[in-house]
């Protein structure tokens, strides 16, 4: 399973994309508000792509077939390896069928059901995401969701690819690897905290500890050695 980022962040992005261990950005119109309800979309969205270099999903935000393959224009005149976010609704669909026909790569977002991701699949989403966290805040059980999707996968050997996406804790990630999801879409901080452990912190301080009584014993020894030279 591949890690994305899942942010709009330059900031992050950076910090995230030179540890090496992400493979795409994923982004939304809530995550581009979240950094300035002004920002300047086309601006942000190159700064990002410049940084990790396609496998970069851009958002639509219009609700009509129509609106939405303006704007994936528009999106691909910015960089022409976009992945075209779209939303899971009947125009949707239908909007992800004519890019599957022009060879664009699309990503189906807010699936919240097999059935639904089902219909992504067979519309020729590149594509399908997911939503963990939004799942459980209402009482669903996320992690049988993802698991069902990518069963289904695997028996039907569909071939988009599975995001697990609306990630908020380390859990959905080891969830999501276990089901099968290709891919985990990843806030920061998330990502940050399942680098963690306490034992890594106390681990790195006995190592700081004897490297510095080593050093002190050297530098007791190497005025000797001189000395006798
Ligand atoms: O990848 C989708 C994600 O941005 C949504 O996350 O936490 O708003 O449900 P969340």
């Amino acid at each position: 399973m591949q890690l994305y980022l899942d942010s709009a962040n330059i900031n992050e992005i950076k910090q995230v994309a030179e540890l090496g261990i992400i493979s795409g950005v994923t982004t939304n119109p809530s995550l581009l508000a979240k950094e300035d309800p002004s920002i300047d979309v086309k601006k942000r969205i190159n700064e990002i792509y410049s940084i990790v270099g396609g496998h970069l999903s851009v958002e639509v935000n219009s609700l009509d077939t129509k609106g939405m393959l303006k704007e994936a224009d528009e999106i691909l005149s910015w960089f022409p390896d976009a992945t075209i976010k779209i939303p899971m609704i009947p125009a949707g669909l239908a909007a992800v069928k004519q890019l599957f026909d022009k060879d664009i790569p699309t990503n189906v977002t807010l699936i919240f059901s097999p059935t639904q991701a089902i219909a992504a699949e067979h519309a020729g989403a590149t594509y399908v995401s997911v939503f963990m966290g939004r799942l459980d805040d209402i009482g669903m059980d996320s992690n049988l969701v993802i698991q069902e999707v990518c069963a289904i996968w695997e028996k039907n050997l569909f071939e988009s690819e599975i995001i697990a996406a609306s990630i908020r804790t380390p859990i959905h990630i080891i969830q999501a690897a276990k089901a099968g999801a290709d891919i985990a879409t990843v806030p920061y901080k998330v990502l940050m905290q399942s680098l963690q452990h306490p034992l890594i912190d106390k681990g790195v301080e006995i190592f700081v500890n004897d490297f510095a009584k080593m050093q002190a014993e050297i530098s007791k020894i190497a005025p000797k050695v001189q000395k006798k030279k």
